[in-house]
């Protein structure tokens, strides 16, 4: 059996609360189009109660886009994983390269933040991703391994069940080079088999999410690879014509 498809939308720090009514009423009106795929939004931290209320009794899921692993205390800005789930949070992004390359996030830090999440109840989405430097040196593989790994080995394999994985080329996060189809499904081919090394046959219903430059052209050729179970959108999900045209590619 395979993961259900699974679409989340990464705002970064964009939109507003007029863009979440937006996105809920063209992706709702049409739920019945993408029913098969789980859809999250992961919008700046001050809109997460807009969106609480805009998404009730719909399909629609909340994310955030990062959490602070400590449970509360002296840490001016920060949120911890209960007060997402107070937002009726859902799915965190953990380690998204933004956040590794300008916010200090580092492998352990990553760590930290999906054990937070996993005792809160939280869905961790692990953001995992090579370099344009590293993709040409051949190291790949080696980098994409050792990112995953430094969050596994701090996890039991029931815990690392829990986990979805989002692999995200940096160099093609916002830049429209978006990886081959044949490029994506390799890496998440070599995930797959780091999963299945920890967790077992479980892991082939651990979603394994590609992003970068993922468009609504592009989509259904890079959901329709074997390893490839759903997407993390940025620029696209801005637009929600275009964010429901990949919803509705990923079913
Ligand atoms: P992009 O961003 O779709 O704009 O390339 C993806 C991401 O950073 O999650």
């Amino acid at each position: 059996m395979q993961a259900q498809p699974l679409v989340i939308a990464n705002w970064k720090m964009n939109g507003d609360r007029a863009l979440i009514d937006q996105l809920v009423q063209t992706l709702h009106g049409q739920h019945a189009t993408w029913q098969s795929t789980a859809v999250a939004v992961c919008p700046p931290a001050t809109l997460l109660p807009a969106l609480q209320v805009a998404v009730t009794a719909t399909s629609i899921e909340i994310g955030a886009q990062t959490v602070n692993a400590a449970p509360s205390g002296a840490h001016t800005g920060e949120l911890s994983a209960q007060l997402l789930l107070e937002c009726g949070v859902k799915y965190v992004l953990v380690g998204h390269s933004e956040r590794r390359q300008w916010y200090g996030c580092d492998d352990a830090s990553a760590a930290a933040q999906v054990q937070a999440c996993l005792a809160a109840g939280l869905t961790p989405v692990l953001c995992v991703g090579e370099t344009q430097a590293e993709r040409e040196q051949a190291q790949t593989v080696e980098v994409v391994t050792q990112q995953l790994q430094a969050v596994l080995k701090v996890l039991t394999a029931a815990q690392a069940q829990q986990l979805v994985i989002a692999y995200e080329p940096v160099w093609a996060i916002g830049t429209g080079l978006t990886a081959t189809p044949a490029q994506a499904q390799a890496v998440h081919a070599e995930i797959r088999t780091v999963l299945l090394a920890k967790v077992g046959a479980a892991a082939q219903q651990m979603p394994l999410l590609y992003g970068g430059s993922v468009k609504a052209d592009n989509a259904a050729s890079l959901f329709a690879q074997a390893d490839i179970d759903g997407g993390l959108i940025g620029g696209a999900s801005l637009n929600p014509a275009e964010f429901l045209a990949i919803c509705q590619a990923a079913g």
